[in-house]
Order: structure tokens, then C-alpha cells, then sequence
């Protein structure tokens, strides 16, 4: 009844490999990741038992959350145990399969963690068609980051046409989409990143107007001095990625009524909570800034998936990737994002095909 393990849907690869390799979290890291926060091991696949497939990872995504799961500081989710399977979302193919609702050949994501392989029982996998879109887009523009963004922008920014959009960590993974779906709208769109390659290619590639170099006006006086001569009305909307002092910087540039959308802290993460010093301007300007988290909104995630997949099959969303290669490249590629090694997407790839 649930046995139909079908021959390898990909061919030139080891689909019945004896063993994979994984990272397991190894020690807590006490403020950001090191090398030695992480393990790599060497395991055999089992054999599966009723309702279970087997996926060929081909695609890691590497996010800032997973730092919030290594430590046991504040977060929304609880830390991950030490010495599991680093936590970690993935985009890959179903090799065998002893489960009715998947067959071999199967394109899945879902959370199944830093390895090359995984035994699932199916629960969290989310099919995907591969067809006309690139596997990895589906762990960035066309997923969680990509949904990140629109729900961010379109939800809480809630930009119009002529209106001013400020993004931070705008040439990272989120806060690259935020951009380009603020242009679609019509608005005037400034990013801030760190460093004139980044802000070149948020200009540039992205489409932005203009971009901060943030690593140049690194205080907050500064840093709201060099965003007002781009905005000197004021910030219609900001999309928040980075909170702390940057977040301080940028309530006062904000125009009456305007709109934050908290969407992360990447600033913070390792670090402890900062006391704002200008919170009074969401009083004196009538703001709205919300928090939010996406996987809360999954009833918007066809809406935003619908879009962001008409953009990007017509030309007009660009998929910025950085791409490590191997599982064992996975740890100092989550260091170099946490330390803005990353343009665009940082995934890391598990399959030479
Ligand atoms: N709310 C949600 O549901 C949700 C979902 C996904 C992601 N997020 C959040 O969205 C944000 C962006 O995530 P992402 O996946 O797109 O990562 P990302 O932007 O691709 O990578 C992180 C970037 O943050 C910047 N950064 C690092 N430390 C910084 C600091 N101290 N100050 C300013 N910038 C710093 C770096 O760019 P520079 O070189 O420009 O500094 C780095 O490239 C994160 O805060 C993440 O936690 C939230």
C-alpha cells in the first residue's frame, strides 16, 4: 500500500548514496556565530519506513533568524536543541518516496535543515514547480524572503504612487525585493546599505533612485542628514530591516502619518535590546510602525507568490543570489551574512548538476 520507491528521477546523480553530510549546532555562540559553533557529520541514510520520503537537498537558504535559534536570547521561536541538525530551509527533490502524497521527482521546500539529505515524513514540504522558474528562486524571491518583503511593503508601507520609500539592508535578500516592489508602484524609492558596491548595485541593478552608504555616515546624525537630502519632504514609508540606531535615525526623517513596517533587526540579533531615544516622534508624526512576522500571514502567501511570480517571469524582479558551494561552506557563508559578506540571497548549493 504506501510502497512505490520509484527508479532515480535524476539522472548522473547518486540518489541511493549510503551516506550524507549535515552541520549540527555544536556550541552556543555567545554574540555572533564562529566556526566553532558548528559540526560537520558524516551519517548513513536509513531505510524508510511507511509514510516517508527521501529529499535530495539541492539549495540551503542561510537567514538572519537562524542566529536568533543558535542562542537563547529573545526571539519569537524557541533555540534549537545543541547538537541537531542546524535549522535551516531548503529546496530540493524527492529521491524515494514510501508516501501516496509525493512521488519521486517531486521539487520540495521546507525546513529540512543544514544537510544534504533528509527523511521526512512530509509534514511542512510545500511542492513547487520548477518549470519555468529556477529551483533556488524558490528559497528567495519566490519564497519565504520574497513573501517577507511583499508582505512588509504591500501590507504595512502600503506605498503610492509619488510617495517616498525608505529600505534598509537594501541590497540584502528581503530588503532587495522591498525595493523593486516599491518602484512597481510608482513610488521614489532610497535604500541603505553598507559600502559603495552595495548601494551601486541597489542603484544600479535594483532600480533604487538613490542609495546611503551607511558605513559612511555611521552615526545617527549623520545618517539622517545624508537620508533627508535625498527625502527633504520626509519618508512616506520606511521597511525596517535593521532596527537599533538606524531605526532611531529615521523616525525623525518619517512625514505625518507615515508607515514602518518592523520587519527585522539585523543590527541587534546577538546583542541586547536598545532603548530608542526619538520613540516620541510616533506621537509628534502620527505613525504606524508594526512588527511582523511572515509565516504568521501563510493566508496572503498565494496573493504575494501570484505577484512576485509575474514579476519575475516578465523580466521585471531581479533574483540577486550569492551562491556558496557545498554543505561544508554553509557555516562561513551564515558568518559572512551576519557580517554583510552577501548581495542578494545567500544560498548555498548541495548538487553539482
Ligand atoms: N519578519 C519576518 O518575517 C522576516 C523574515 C525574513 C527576514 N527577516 C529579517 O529581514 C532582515 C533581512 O533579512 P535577509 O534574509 O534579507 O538578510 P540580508 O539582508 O540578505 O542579509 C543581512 C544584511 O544585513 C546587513 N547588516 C548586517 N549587520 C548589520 C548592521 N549591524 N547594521 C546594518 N546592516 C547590517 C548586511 O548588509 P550591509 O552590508 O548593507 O550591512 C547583510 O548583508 C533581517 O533582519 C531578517 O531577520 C524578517
Amino acid at each position: 500500500m504506501d510502497a512505490h520507491i520509484a527508479p532515480p528521477a535524476e539522472p548522473g546523480l547518486d540518489t541511493q548514496a549510503a551516506s550524507y553530510r549535515r552541520i549540527v549546532l555544536d556550541s552556543r555562540p555567545s554574540g555572533r556565530p564562529t566556526a566553532e559553533s558548528f559540526r560537520l557529520e558524516e551519517v548513513n541514510v536509513s531505510e524508510l519506513q511507511a509514510g516517508q520520503i527521501l529529499v535530495r537537498n539541492h539549495y540551503l537558504s542561510i537567514d538572519p533568524y537562524m542566529l536568533g535559534r543558535m542562542t537563547t536570547g529573545m526571539s519569537y521561536a524557541p533555540s534549537q536543541p545543541l547538537g541537531a541538525v542546524m535549522i535551516g530551509e531548503t529546496v530540493g527533490v524527492v529521491v524515494q518516496s514510501r508516501n501516496r502524497g509525493f512521488s519521486v521527482g517531486d521539487h520540495v521546500v521546507g525546513q529540512l535543515g543544514w544537510q544534504e539529505m533528509a527523511v521526512s515524513g512530509g509534514q511542512g514540504l510545500r511542492k513547487v514547480d520548477v518549470g519555468a522558474t529556477p529551483m533556488s528562486a524558490h528559497l528567495g524571491v519566490l519564497g519565504m524572503t520574497g513573501v517577507t518583503a511583499w508582505y512588509g511593503m504591500t501590507q504595512i508601507c502600503s506605498p503610492v504612487a509619488g510617495s517616498t520609500v525608505v529600505v534598509s539592508a537594501a541590497a540584502g535578500a528581503v530588503g532587495g525585493v522591498a525595493i523593486q516592489l516599491a518602484k512597481a508602484r510608482g513610488c521614489r524609492v532610497l535604500g541603505i546599505a553598507g559600502g559603495s558596491r552595495k548601494c551601486g548595485y541597489v542603484v544600479d541593478s535594483l532600480g533604487a533612485d538613490a542609495c546611503v552608504d551607511y558605513k559612511k555616515h555611521a552615526d545617527i546624525v549623520a545618517l539622517g542628514q545624508a537620508v533627508r537630502k535625498h527625502a527633504p519632504d520626509g519618508v512616506d514609508s520606511y521597511f525596517d530591516n535593521v532596527n537599533g540606531w538606524m531605526l532611531e535615525a529615521m523616525l525623525p526623517l518619517m512625514s505625518r502619518f507615515g508607515r514602518i513596517a518592523l520587519c527585522g533587526m539585523i543590527s541587534r540579533y546577538g546583542d541586547t535590546p536598545m532603548q530608542l531615544t526619538t520613540h516620541s516622534y510616533l506621537l509628534i508624526s502620527r505613525l504606524r510602525a508594526q512588527g511582523f512576522i511572515v509565516w504568521d500571514h501563510l493566508d496572503l502567501w498565494p496573493q504575494a507568490l501570484e505577484e512576485l511570480t509575474t514579476l519575475l517571469q516578465s523580466g521585471s524582479l531581479l533574483s540577486g543570489e550569492s551562491i556558496a558551494e557545498g554543505i561544508e561552506a554553509a557555516p562561513a557563508a551564515c558568518i559572512g551574512l551576519l557580517s554583510g559578506g552577501n548581495l542578494g540571497k545567500q544560498l548555498v548549493k548541495l548538487v553539482q548538476v
